[in-house]
């Protein structure tokens, strides 16, 4: 077995064992857990009758073969920059890397007893990536006397609640081995808000301020994985702690301005603030919001410019972290409040140019960015009275 893989598997001991049963791990890949069947793989999922049609509700299929980045995930390990990472790392080619293809195309790593013959290994993220293996649901999810919790006691992921989504996605978007980062992968930063936007989404959230609920408990689940990972990786790096404080000092500003749990700041020990972190993603995943709860919270956050330029022992590369996990913030409350160009050119303007200013870490200047942060409060604070 080549080193990821048994990593992943590992992964789920020590935290059942340091932290509270009540705390899941992220870490379990949906291809991983064995209580479920075989996967059938997508061509099961394809017929036009099913999932294959061109109906708003039948065109699962479509969406994820023709905009899905994930249909493509497998692909890219093909591709020269793949090439590249792969032969910095030694790992051989990196369509053949268990550590590559855990993540990008997850059921190479899949033994192939729980493959049934129209599963294919270079499938890509597919649909059972996230929706679990379908072997025991797959033939009867359609039936109409079965309900979502039929379905789910069947075998079928949970993906409803923001908490469940937020775990399956997380496993292959936030953490991940500081070599490869080293060797030239992109990092990773999980937003679960803005990235169901942009994955896209093939099905439809009912309900108001559902992106800030997704935003949230995705942070929060963040926040969990992310400290998990410099709590127990001998070789997290300095970004893995920066990543891990930029979050939790984002939580703690975010949950002082509402009644959700507390996120502590500066940070209590490793095993207490992932089980405060567990706690807040849970609770977001159903919290309730207002107009008036999401403009504070998104005002209180726009206050925070002195933290930029009093900067105490805070090092830049953490500031400029702290920088962009506050930008994206701002940016999803700004799109749930639905204040576009046309009503709020100024703040459109300013957060514009936050935008900007954490593109690069390296050019990274807090005093210009904490004086584009006091603008951004001006316009959003001028507006809302
Ligand atoms: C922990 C999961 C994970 C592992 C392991 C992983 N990747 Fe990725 N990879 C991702 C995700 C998620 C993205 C998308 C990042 C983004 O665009 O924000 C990505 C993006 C990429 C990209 C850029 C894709 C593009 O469209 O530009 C390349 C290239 C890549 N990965 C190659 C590799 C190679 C090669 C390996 C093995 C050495 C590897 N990845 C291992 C999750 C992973
Ligand atoms: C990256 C993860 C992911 C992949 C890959 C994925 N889905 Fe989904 N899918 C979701 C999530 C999340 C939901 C929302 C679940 C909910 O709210 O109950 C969903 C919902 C659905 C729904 C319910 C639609 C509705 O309107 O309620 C169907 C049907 C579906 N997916 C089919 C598919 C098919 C078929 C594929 C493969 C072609 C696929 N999915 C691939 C994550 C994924
Ligand atoms: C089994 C691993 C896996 C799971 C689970 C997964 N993804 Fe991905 N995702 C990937 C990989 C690998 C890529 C990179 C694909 C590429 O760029 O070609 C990716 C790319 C993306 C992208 C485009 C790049 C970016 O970061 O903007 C979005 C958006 C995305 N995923 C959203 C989601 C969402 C939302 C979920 C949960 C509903 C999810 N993913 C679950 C592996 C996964």
């Amino acid at each position: 077995m080549r080193g990821v893989s048994s990593r992943y598997v590992l992964v789920l001991l020590p935290l059942a064992a340091v932290f509270p049963a009540q705390i899941v791990p992220a870490k379990t890949l949906p291809q991983q857990e064995e209580r479920a069947g075989r996967f059938v793989g997508s061509a099961g999922c394809k017929s036009s009758s099913c999932h294959g049609g061109a109906g708003p509700n039948r065109d699962q299929f479509i969406t994820w073969t023709q905009r899905d980045f994930h249909a493509r995930s497998y692909a890219v390990l093909l591709n020269a920059r793949s090439a590249r990472i792969a032969e910095t790392l030694g790992a051989g080619s990196a369509a053949a890397s268990a550590r590559c293809t855990i993540c990008h195309s997850p059921f190479a790593s899949v033994a192939s007893a729980r493959l049934k013959a129209t599963a294919h290994p270079d499938e890509g993220v597919s649909c059972e990536s996230c929706h679990g293996a379908g072997e025991n649901w797959w033939r009867g999810h359609t039936r109409p006397d079965w309900s979502h919790a039929i379905q789910i006691a069947a075998g079928m992921r949970e993906l409803h609640n923001f908490y469940a989504r937020a775990n399956a996605c997380v496993a292959c978007h936030q953490n991940i081995e500081n070599a490869l980062l080293k060797a030239g992968h992109p990092e990773l930063r999980f937003e679960l808000d803005g990235q169901t936007v942009s994955e896209p989404r093939h099905w439809r959230d009912e309900g108001q301020w559902n992106g800030v609920r997704a935003w949230l408990t995705g942070q929060a689940v963040a926040l969990r994985e992310s400290s998990w990972a410099v709590s127990t990786e001998a070789d997290s790096g300095q970004a893995g702690g920066d990543r891990s404080n930029a979050l939790a000092w984002l939580l703690a500003k975010t949950t002082e301005a509402t009644p959700l749990p507390r996120i502590t700041w500066p940070s209590a020990d490793p095993a207490t603030l992932l089980a405060q972190a567990d706690g807040l993603a849970r609770a977001a995943a159903t919290s309730d919001w207002t107009q008036t709860s999401v403009e504070q919270l998104r005002v209180h956050l726009a206050a925070t410019q002195a933290e930029f330029v009093q900067k105490g022992s805070e090092a830049t590369g953490g500031l400029a972290r702290r920088a962009e996990r506050l930008v994206l913030a701002l940016d999803r409350l700004t799109v749930a409040l639905g204040d576009d160009h046309s009503t709020h050119a100024n703040a459109a303007t300013a957060l514009g140019r936050l935008r900007e200013d954490v593109k690069s870490f390296e050019r990274f200047d807090e005093r210009g960015f904490a004086g584009h942060l006091q603008d951004f409060r001006y316009a959003i604070t001028l507006v809302s009275r």
